[in-house]
């Protein structure tokens, strides 16, 4: 089956559990008041690579406050959170490191690893045991990468005992923490605040703005140290417009709301219980979300795809993950919790899910 693009009205009548928009923010007045503000003030584009002409006082703003916030030193912002993985993972791995990356990671940490001149080592998901013993076989200089929240099935990386074997073997660890941002740790300060890892020396994190903060972009925070090496060596910083003004202004407003607003990460938590409570009631196979992202599994890829059409046909949007997007193989649809989603939202979409569900997909009862 090909991809194909579905341009989205701007009054879209679906309920959308297929996008990032953790927090409801992409469409908030003051989020778009401060991307409009920003283009005002700023211009449409950046007009140059962060080196030259691409950085403004907004992107050093925005870079000072996502630091303060996520309890890092420093913080370094891209075009995307893909460029941002791709930042990190070449700037850090040099010829003779070696990258242990973890099974379950996202495509662009996967091209990170692959564009690095490093050596690679895929490591079962999940399983600090397998980067032990990696890094332990490693001479070098090492790394470890893992997703903080995975993108697929919504669970939370073991942090923790990962960052105990990278200390134990002198190796830093990259964290992704893409899905973790605005949702996890105190107010949404990220995975890495949660797991007291924010700040430390060899404890590197990556976030897109795209996501919880409703805008576009992404950075890399970490010691001070680091982010100089990543200015002087990463190529998706180097050889790429800076980020759009409009972009750097809406997340900082963004950012700026969720600090006044602490309690809407612990709501899109809520939603995203509601929910699996819900669909496993509904008998169907579910992820228990550690986050925001749940995962409903299809019994095949054709039948996932017809069940996220029937969905749509039905009001909702929901994702849905095929082979070989999946490595895993299993096919699964995608829903994703927003912190502006009602109960009766919840009751709507969980009901479309399991009515529109195919035999199979089902526990026996
Ligand atoms: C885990 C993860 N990392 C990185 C990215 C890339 O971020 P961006 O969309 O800002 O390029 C995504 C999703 O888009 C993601 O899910």
């Amino acid at each position: 089956m090909t991809r194909r693009l579905r341009p989205r009205p701007a009054d879209s009548p679906l309920l959308d559990l297929a996008g990032n928009d953790y927090l409801g923010l992409a469409r908030h007045p003051e989020v778009v008041a401060a991307a409009r503000g920003a283009a005002a003030r700023w211009g449409a584009g950046s007009t140059g690579s962060r080196l030259v002409t691409g950085t403004t006082e907004l992107h050093a703003e925005l870079e000072a406050e996502l630091a303060a916030f996520c309890g890092f030193e420093a913080a370094l912002v891209l075009a995307s959170g893909y460029a941002a993985n791709l930042a990190a993972l070449t700037a850090l791995g040099e010829a003779g490191t070696l990258i242990v990356s973890d099974a379950g990671n996202h495509a662009s940490l996967i091209d990170g690893c692959r564009l690095a001149r490093a050596e690679v080592a895929v490591v079962p998901h999940a399983d600090p045991e397998a980067f032990r013993k990696e890094l332990s076989a490693h001479p070098g200089p090492a790394l470890a990468v893992t997703d903080a929240v995975f993108s697929v099935d919504g669970d939370i990386a073991p942090l923790r005992d990962l960052s105990a074997v990278c200390r134990a073997a002198g190796a830093a660890l990259v964290v992704d923490d893409a899905h973790g941002l605005g949702v996890l740790g105190e107010g949404g300060r990220g995975t890495p605040a949660a797991a007291g890892l924010a700040g430390q020396p060899d404890v590197v994190a990556t976030v897109t703005l795209s996501k919880s903060l409703g805008s576009q972009g992404g950075a890399v925070l970490g010691p001070a140290r680091v982010i100089r090496h990543l200015v002087n060596a990463a190529r998706t910083l180097i050889f790429d417009t800076g980020l759009a003004p409009a972009a750097a202004g809406g997340a900082l407003g963004a950012l700026r709301l969720l600090r006044r607003e602490p309690e809407r990460p612990a709501r899109v938590r809520a939603v995203a219980t509601g929910l699996h409570g819900r669909l496993a009631a509904a008998g169907l196979d579910v992820t228990r979300p550690d986050a925001a992202v749940i995962s409903v599994r299809a019994p095949a890829p054709g039948e996932a795809s017809a069940w996220a059409e029937r969905c749509r046909e039905e009001g909702l949007a929901v994702g849905c993950f095929r082979p070989p997007s999946v490595p895993d193989g299993i096919s699964r649809l995608r829903l994703t919790a927003r912190a502006d989603l009602t109960e009766a939202d919840l009751d709507t979409a969980a009901g479309t899910v399991a009515r529109t569900a195919p035999p199979g997909a089902r526990h026996p009862a």
